[in-house]
């Protein structure tokens, strides 16, 4: 049995009661509690500001799952098309494209960049073996995408892109393509349960909140296949606290992830996610080893100290996905092989932070290689 965790691979930090108290004090004074009340839209005024857009270009819904499928029902697609997504990502991605009415095609990502590019994708609807509806391409854990190249792409082939950029809240970039953030608890933006849709199509974000709506726009009529996907103003007011503790919550995740860039670049032969500590923070902290994972997992679990393999086996493997078609993906079963998610959370100290290198590094060194 190993000794108990000393280190959590995950300790999420949200918004304090009191800080969340007047928000909730205004909930009770103008009874408003759901239905795009004036807590939740300041919340996606305040989410449009801070990335740089107008209004009406965030609008938040109940997690990012919910929110992926919704933005392709707002796609009208024809129904049994294939989603193109890469293989390497979490069950959502694939669960939202079968419940917006598309069966997920996987393909592999580069292993530079740990994504499915513009490029791959080309190649994958050539190799399709079936129409291709929509691509999903994936931010991998918060790293940032290639948009421009993803708007060529759309324009080239007029395939749909919608992109899962869940763990991407910091330095996301806001462009017509539509993108998915998460605002679940593990998220560096957490404010329990929740997610946003971003784009600068002011139509696209208006039919995605009517159809979050039931389908009613200005009537109790539905216009289109809606669902609920509204965010309540409970969820609004644990937003707005979030955000109004952003700059210091960053802060504190940027201390981290230098102390992690700082730690690894003594052990050059493991490492960090792409993009990882390039000028944003992520909400976890990814790793790639020379060795499988599982020949150190139970050495950091006897040191005490938690880690995750985030994406599991990756999607293609899963029991629910793996009849879905798919290219090969060799560079999707290596990283599932060897990549784990090592503890990252705001308040992590430098210590433990060195602790978990050093532990690890040993852990790699004793292992066999593969
Ligand atoms: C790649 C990816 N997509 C989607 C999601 C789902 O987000 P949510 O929990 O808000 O539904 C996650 C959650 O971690 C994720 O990692």
């Amino acid at each position: 049995m190993s000794p108990p965790v000393r280190i959590p691979v995950l300790l999420p930090r949200l918004p304090a009661a009191e800080a969340i108290l007047p928000h909730l004090q205004a909930i009770d004074s103008d009874r408003r509690y759901s239905n795009f009340g004036p807590r939740v839209l300041e919340f996606e005024a305040r989410l449009a500001q801070h990335f740089g857009t107008q209004p009406g270009t965030v609008l938040t819904v109940t997690n990012a799952t919910v929110g992926l499928t919704l933005v392709l029902r707002t796609l009208d697609l024809p129904a049994g098309g294939l989603c193109l997504m890469p293989a390497w990502t979490f069950a959502a991605t694939p669960s939202a494209a079968l419940a917006g009415g598309l069966t997920p095609y996987f393909a592999y990502v580069s292993p530079k960049t740990w994504a499915l590019e513009p490029a791959i994708a080309r190649r994958a609807l050539d190799a399709a073996p079936g129409k291709v509806a929509a691509v999903m391409p994936v931010s991998p854990f918060g790293a940032p995408l290639d948009l421009a190249g993803w708007e060529l792409f759309q324009k080239a082939t007029g395939v749909p892109v919608v992109i899962d950029a869940a763990a991407q809240f910091d330095g996301l970039q806001v462009g017509r393509i539509p993108s998915v953030v998460s605002l679940h608890a593990t998220k560096t933006l957490g404010i329990g349960e929740g997610g946003l849709i971003a784009s600068t199509d002011p139509v696209l974000i208006r039919r995605a909140k009517t159809l979050s709506n039931f389908g009613f726009y200005g009537s109790r009529s539905a216009t289109g296949v809606g669902i609920n996907a509204k965010l309540s103003e409970y969820g609004g007011a644990v937003g707005l606290a979030a955000l109004e503790e952003w700059p210091a919550q960053r802060a504190r995740f940027a201390r981290v992830t230098q102390d992690y860039v700082d730690a690894f670049t003594r052990h050059p032969a493991i490492q960090l996610s792409p993009g990882f500590g390039q000028g944003r923070v992520s909400a976890t902290c990814s790793v790639l080893l020379p060795v499988s994972a599982a020949r150190v997992e139970g050495g950091m679990a006897d040191a005490g100290i938690e880690t995750r393999r985030w994406w599991g086996t990756a999607a293609h493997r899963m029991i629910a996905f793996h009849a879905c078609p798919r290219t090969e993906v060799p560079v999707t079963e290596m990283m599932a092989e060897r990549v784990l998610g090592l503890p990252y959370f705001s308040d992590l100290t430098t210590a433990q932070i060195q602790e978990v290198a050093h532990t690890l590094a040993r852990a790699v060194e004793a292992a066999p290689a593969i």
